[in-house]
């Protein structure tokens, strides 16, 4: 297969291109910094320059001829939401990805795939369990992101390519993401749940975020929105634990929801209230989870075995 990938030089992009290389894929990534692409990804790696993905379109010469695209660009959610910030993580989401089906308009022959990222910010926070047919949520900043960012790569429609959106919870992943700011505190022996440690924590490691594109992609019967979350959903109180048992540190300090907002502001809320996420088109689908349960998942994210 030939595959186009946007944000691969990110977390999720770096792990999808090294096993699509090793399923025989070809591989083109479309960067903002080409060259630096290839360093980071090896330098027999195909990289196209898309030099501002919020101003222009994506260079039709990148996606003419393949089977299929998995866009992944996306300014990092996990900082200060400043009102520079909020702008940024929205339009080079949603403006990125109008883009993106611009330079698929003009791209022939047309990909017939396009398998956009999404996340689990859409859904209601709370306990009630939400799969794929709950009602989004409305007027709140997150979710207003993920709606329109979906808008937009459903627009693919139109132009004959089977569109899929991975509504992708909480990564756990050996670099970065959320174990990359839980750690250092659970390595000292301070950690511990946050904010009551009731609310759930849609977490999916990384192998299967992998391993959920690339089902997406091959699957012909995979549209629409699609969560990519474990099928074992735990608290925050469990996630804390199970990492103080992989650790071998207690993880019994709670962390009170006043000082996450004081460090992160209005991104704490997302950690605070937490939403139980439920990947029913996954099973559906017959997708075999790679990593379904949590303490291996955290062995394996962690380099502790599993
Ligand atoms: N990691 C998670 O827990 C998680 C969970 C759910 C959803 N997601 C979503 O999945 C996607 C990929 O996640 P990730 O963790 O792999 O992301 P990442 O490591 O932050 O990488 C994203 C890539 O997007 C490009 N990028 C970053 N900022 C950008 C900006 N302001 N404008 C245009 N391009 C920009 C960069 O590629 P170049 O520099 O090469 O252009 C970067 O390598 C994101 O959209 C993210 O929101 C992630």
């Amino acid at each position: 297969m030939r595959v186009a990938v946007t944000g691969a030089t990110g977390t999720i992009g770096r792990a999808l291109v090294a096993e699509l290389h090793a399923r025989g894929d070809e591989v083109t990534v479309l960067s903002r910094d080409a060259e630096r692409a290839r360093e980071i990804l090896g330098g027999a790696i195909e990289a196209a320059p898309w030099g501002d993905p919020k101003a222009e379109p994506a260079p039709a010469e990148a996606l003419a001829g393949r089977d299929g695209v998995v866009h992944l660009l996306g300014e990092p959610l996990a900082q200060r939401w400043s009102d520079a910030a909020k702008r940024e993580i929205r339009d080079s989401r949603v403006l990125g990805t109008a883009n993106l089906v611009r330079g698929l308009a003009a791209a022939e022959p047309r990909p017939g795939v396009l398998v956009s990222q999404s996340g689990e910010g859409i859904y209601p926070r709370g306990r009630e369990p939400a799969d794929e047919s709950a009602d989004p949520v409305r007027g709140e900043f997150l979710a207003d992101v993920v709606a329109a960012w979906e808008g937009e790569a459903m627009k693919a429609a139109e132009l004959g390519v089977r569109v899929v959106t991975p509504r992708t919870g909480v990564v756990l992943s050996p670099r970065g993401g959320a174990l990359g700011t839980m750690l250092p505190f659970f390595k000292a022996g301070v950690g511990g749940p946050v904010a009551g440690g009731d609310q759930y924590v849609p977490w999916v490691h990384l192998d299967d975020v992998v391993g959920a594109l690339l089902f997406c992609l091959d699957r012909n019967d995979a549209r629409g929105a699609v969560n990519v979350t474990a099928p074992n959903p735990a608290t925050n109180r469990e996630l804390s634990k199970a990492l103080g048992r992989v650790l071998g540190r207690p993880a019994v300090l709670p962390v009170p929801a006043l000082a996450l907002r004081l460090v992160y502001g209005e991104m704490a809320q997302m950690v605070i209230t937490g939403a139980n996420v439920v990947p029913r088109r996954l099973t559906e689908l017959g997708y075999r989870f790679r990593r379904p349960e949590l303490e291996p998942a955290l062995r394996a994210a962690t380099g502790r075995g599993g």
